[in-house]
């Protein structure tokens, strides 16, 4: 992917504007320090709720709160963020977002938690990570997968997917209802995706 020059509206939309794109190196808390709101989406309040999909074979429950799911582990950084919303766009406090995902060489952490942690949105309804590019695995194509609930409410269990991914037209399971919007940063990419809930 050819790296672009941000202009600010795409550091703004990525919570970005304050730190600037080193942010993309420093853990993760330092993302939303001072940093200006993503825009909210505009809603006619007739939001479809985000589409569910098989959880898959890799899930494990638990797994910890935290928005660095770096570590040591090898792959290009990728800052994930977006809103959590109902569908009248009015955003999710508080929400539950579980993210797991394989490691650059196509494997999950089956007996511990690399690749995997939780966070809750904030008063804005906004979450973000810090984490890495997932690699392929035989059969799908480039995928994270997701759980958000917000508060007792239904659980949302999903997959986000990257646009301009080869596999993507080869995978069964792809829906184009679920493609992160991506763009190119100095040290990593941005990712944006919004999500919509049922709360009751
Ligand atoms: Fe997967």
């Amino acid at each position: 992917m050819p790296q672009t020059k941000f202009n600010r509206r795409d550091l703004v939309a990525a919570g970005l504007a304050a730190a600037g794109l080193a942010a993309l190196s420093p853990p993760v808390p330092a993302l939303g320090q001072g940093a200006a709101l993503p825009l909210t989406p505009s809603c006619d309040g007739k939001t479809a709720v985000t589409r569910r999909q098989t959880e898959g074979p890799y899930f494990t429950p638990s797994s910890p709160l935290k928005p660095d799911l770096r570590g040591d582990g090898a792959g290009e950084m990728l800052a994930l963020s977006g809103f959590v919303l109902t569908p009248l766009c009015r955003p999710v406090a508080g929400a539950l977002v579980d993210l797991w995902h394989a490691n650059a060489g196509g494997d999950y952490d089956n007996s511990g938690f690399r690749f995997r942690g939780h966070q809750f949105t904030d008063e804005q309804g906004r979450y973000q990570f810090l984490t890495r590019v997932p690699g392929l695995y035989p059969g799908r194509t480039r995928h994270f997968h997701v759980k958000v609930r917000a508060g007792r409410g239904p659980v949302l269990t999903t997959q986000l997917y990257f646009p301009d991914e080869p596999g993507n037209a080869r995978d069964g399971i792809f829906d184009r209802a679920l493609l992160m919007a991506i763009s190119a940063a100095e040290g990593g990419r941005l990712g944006r995706f919004d999500f919509v809930i049922a709360t009751a």
